[in-house]
C-alpha cells in the first residue's frame, strides 16, 4: 500500500510504518550518542507508545540497559490497513530493543481497567520479577471507571468565562481569535479529574503493590504542564488543570503507599511539544510554534526524547537512585519546563504573541519545526522513507 498523511482539523489520521520505525530509531540513537547511564534495570511504561512515555521508554531502556513492559491503547495494523502510529512505534521498539538484547514485551489494552492491571502484573512476574521504575504517561479523553463501570469524558474548557486568544490552522498558517466557551457544570469539572486526574495512577500503585512486583526503592513518575499564562485560562486554570492538580496532589497518597518499600512518587512538569494529545489543545500550536522558534534561537529547544533523556539520565538518577537528591520546585515538582519557562524565552514569546499576524506568523513562528514534528510522530515528512513506494502495513511486526 502507499501511505499519504491524512490530515483534517490538527489531526493525522494515519501514519507511515517505515517512518515510525525511523523515528524509533533516531531516538535510540540519541540516547545512546549520550552513552549508557547506572538506573533502573526493569521499567513498566503506562501509555508507552507514543510522545512522553515512548520517550521515557527508549531512555530508560537504551540509556541504563532497562528491560521493560509498556501498555497502550492503539488501533493495530492489518494487511488492508496501517495502523495507528503508536503501534507502529511500539513494534518497532520491541524489535531494536530485542535485538539489543534487552527485554521488551507490550500490551495493548485500556490501561484504566483492572483486567489491563491484572494481565500487566502477570507479564511482569514473567518476564522481569519486580520493576524498578513506573512511567504513568497516559493522555486519554475518556475512561471507564473501574470501580462502577461509568465512562467519563474530560473537556478542555475554561472556567468561569469564555476564553479568547488567538489561534493558528495548521494547514492554512492563518492566524484568528479562537473563542472558548467556559464549563456550565461542576460535573464537567469533577469529569476532567476522573480521567486525566491521578485516580487511576494511585490505582496501578496499589495494584502494583499489592502483587509485590514492586523493587525496593521503586520510583513512579507521572507527567504534568504548566505553560504560560497565555493558555492559563484554557489549561491550567481549566478543567484539564484541575486534573494536573489532582495528580499532583497524588503524589502525596502514592509516597505513603511507598514508603514501607522504600519508594518515592514524583511529578515532573515537561515542556510544551507537538504531541498527538496537545495538537487538539486550542490555541496550543500557536504558542508551540513561537516557542520552538524562541528556544531554537536561544539553543535551548529540546524534542519528547531529549526532554526524558535529561529527566532520567540527569534529574532523576544523575546523582542516585531516584529516591532522593532530587532537584525540584518548592511545590516537590521536577522542573523539566525549566528552559520553556525561562523568564527571557517567556518574555520574547509574549512579545511576539501581540505582535502576530497571518502576515508576519511565518517570521514569528518556527510553522516549519512544528508542522515537522506533527508529520514526524507520524511517520511522515521524512527525506529517508520513499512515500510514493509501496509498503507493507503490517512492517515492523515482530516474528
Ligand atoms: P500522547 O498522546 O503522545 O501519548 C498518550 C499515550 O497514552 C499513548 O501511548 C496512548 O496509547 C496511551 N493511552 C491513551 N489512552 C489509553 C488507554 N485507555 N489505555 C492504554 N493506553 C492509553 O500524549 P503525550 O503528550 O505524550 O502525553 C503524555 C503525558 O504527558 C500526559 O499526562 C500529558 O498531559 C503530559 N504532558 C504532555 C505535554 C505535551 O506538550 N505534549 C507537556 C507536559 C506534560
Amino acid at each position: 500500500m502507499v501511505i499519504k498523511p491524512m490530515i483534517r482539523n490538527n489531526i493525522c489520521m494515519n501514519a507511515h510504518p517505515l517512518g515510525c520505525f525511523k523515528d524509533v530509531e533516531d531516538q535510540i540513537a540519541l540516547v545512546s550518542k549520550h552513552g549508557r547511564w547506572k538506573g533502573p534495570k526493569r521499567a513498566l511504561i503506562i501509555g508507552s507508545s507514543t510522545g512522553y512515555g515512548l520517550a521515557s521508554r527508549i531512555a530508560l531502556a537504551f540509556g541504563a540497559g532497562a528491560d521493560s513492559i509498556g501498555v497502550s491503547y492503539e488501533k493495530e495494523a492489518s494487511e488492508k490497513k496501517p495502523g495507528t502510529m503508536g503501534w507502529y512505534n511500539v513494534e518497532s521498539f520491541n524489535q531494536l530493543a530485542k535485538k539489543a538484547g534487552l527485554k521488551s514485551e507490550n500490551i495493548n489494552a485500556d490501561a484504566f481497567s483492572d483486567e489491563t492491571r491484572m494481565q500487566v502484573i502477570e507479564r511482569i512476574k514473567a518476564l522481569l520479577g519486580t520493576v524498578d521504575v513506573v512511567v504513568y504517561s497516559l493522555a486519554s479523553p475518556v475512561r471507564t471507571d473501574p470501580a462502577t463501570g461509568i465512562q467519563y469524558r474530560s473537556v478542555l474548557k475554561p472556567i468561569g468565562q469564555t476564553y479568547s486568544a488567538k489561534t493558528f490552522n495548521t494547514s492554512t498558517h492563518e492566524v484568528s481569535i479562537a473563542s472558548i466557551d467556559p464549563i456550565t457544570s461542576q460535573e464537567e469539572i469533577d469529569n476532567t479529574v476522573k480521567v486525566m486526574g491521578g485516580e487511576d495512577w494511585i490505582l496501578w500503585i496499589k495494584a502494583l503493590l499489592a502483587a509485590g512486583v514492586l523493587a525496593p526503592n521503586a520510583v513512579t513518575v507521572a507527567y504534568s504542564y504548566i505553560g504560560p499564562e497565555v493558555t492559563h485560562p484554557v489549561y491550567l486554570n481549566g478543567t484539564i488543570g484541575k486534573a494536573k492538580a489532582h495528580l499532583e496532589a497524588s503524589v502525596k497518597d502514592i509516597d505513603q503507599l511507598l514508603a514501607p518499600i522504600g519508594g518515592k512518587s514524583w511529578v515532573s512538569e515537561n515542556k510544551g511539544l507537538v504531541t498527538r494529545a496537545s495538537a487538539v489543545i486550542p490555541v496550543v500550536p500557536l504558542y508551540f510554534a513561537l516557542l520552538y522558534k524562541v528556544m531554537k534561537e536561544k539553543g535551548t529547544h529540546e524534542n519528547c526524547i531529549q526532554q526524558m533523556d535529561r529527566l532520567y539520565r540527569v534529574k532523576l538518577y544523575g546523582k542516585g537512585n531516584g529516591t532522593s537528591g532530587i532537584v525540584t520546585d518548592s511545590e516537590g515538582r521536577i522542573r523539566m519546563d525549566d528552559w520553556e519557562l525561562d523568564p527571557a524565552v517567556q518574555v520574547e514569546v509574549a512579545k511576539r504573541w501581540d505582535l502576530v499576524n497571518t502576515e508576519n506568523v511565518a517570521q514569528l513562528a518556527d510553522i516549519e519545526g512544528t508542522n515537522q514534528d506533527f508529520l514526524t510522530i507520524h511517520g511522515f515528512g521524512r527525506a529517508d522513507v520513499d512515500y510514493d513506494e509501496e509498503i507493507n502495513t503490517l512492517f515492523p511486526k515482530v516474528k
